[in-house]
């Protein structure tokens, strides 16, 4: 497998590569100056060379463009492993957690509290195949994109709530989610965000409002003192290990799921 991080990564890079070996496979990785695709080399031809020795390719790129790309001229299984727009891998391992925690998927209530960004997308696409309730709370002007919204709405599997008030907004969830203010490639925004996105910090006294039976889940890595309290992720209902170990044994049930095997 070739494995492309235009990004930085532990859980994606370190998943994948020790994942992939206990499937029997072997890894490269190939780091944001190794290939530099788009700029060094395009990513047409990357992806015509890479497949010839390769049985698949993972790939961690800034514009969903270049995954897209990548998997229309490889000749071998593209695996997303995050883009600026969605982060499927995260959220498969996240359906997993919650599975093995709560019992089930369906019917659960899972609230995400800050930026409307790439994780929110891939919650949104999984809301549009798997019944659940779904609600992100975000500072108005950082919703999720609109025709994804919409796609997940349409689709007519989940109930989905877009919303600007996280204390309503976590009310009887069974999930409570947060992700840093500032992705990768927005990070001279940190800032500004942090005074945006003040009210939308996932502390003790939200955790109170959703309500005991409501787990802590982040995709991790978390900023301690901004998106949430060290409090509330070293707290015994917070899953973010188990959440970042099944990254793992998910993304190898869709390497053999891709491989045939
Ligand atoms: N959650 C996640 O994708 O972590 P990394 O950025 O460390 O891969
Ligand atoms: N939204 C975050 C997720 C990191 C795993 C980012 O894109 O940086």
């Amino acid at each position: 497998m070739a494995m492309i991080f235009a990004k930085p990564s532990m859980r994606t890079r370190v998943s994948f590569e020790t994942g992939f070996f206990l499937l029997g496979g072997h890894a490269i990785y190939l780091g944001p100056d190794d290939i530099q695709m788009g700029k060094r080399e395009e990513t047409r031809d990357v992806a015509r060379v890479l497949s010839r020795y390769n049985d698949i390719i993972m790939a961690r790129v800034f514009a969903h463009q270049d995954i897209l790309d990548l998997a229309k001229f490889s000749t071998v299984p593209v695996v997303n492993g995050l883009t600026d727009y969605n982060h499927p891998c995260q959220i498969m391992a996240d359906v997993l957690t919650i599975i093995e925690h709560i019992g089930q998927i369906e019917g659960t209530k899972v609230v995400y509290v800050g930026d409307g960004n790439n994780v929110v997308h891939s919650w949104l696409l999984m809301a549009a195949v798997i019944p659940f309730h779904f609600v992100c709370a975000c500072p108005k002007g950082f919703e999720p994109d609109k025709k994804t919204v919409e796609k997940a709405q349409q689709a007519g599997i989940s109930k989905i709530e877009i919303t600007n008030d996280p204390k309503e907004a976590v009310k009887g969830a069974d999930v409570v989610y947060s992700d840093v203010w500032a992705s990768m490639g927005q990070k001279e925004e940190a800032d500004s965000r942090r005074k945006i996105f003040q009210g939308f910090q996932v502390d003790e006294n939200l955790m109170k409002i959703a309500g005991p039976k409501a787990y802590f889940m982040h995709c991790l890595p978390a900023e301690r003192g901004v998106e949430v309290t060290d409090g509330v992720v070293e707290a015994p209902n917070s899953i973010v290990f188990p959440q970042a170990e099944n990254r793992m044994h998910a993304q190898n049930a869709v390497m053999l799921h891709l491989l045939g095997v």
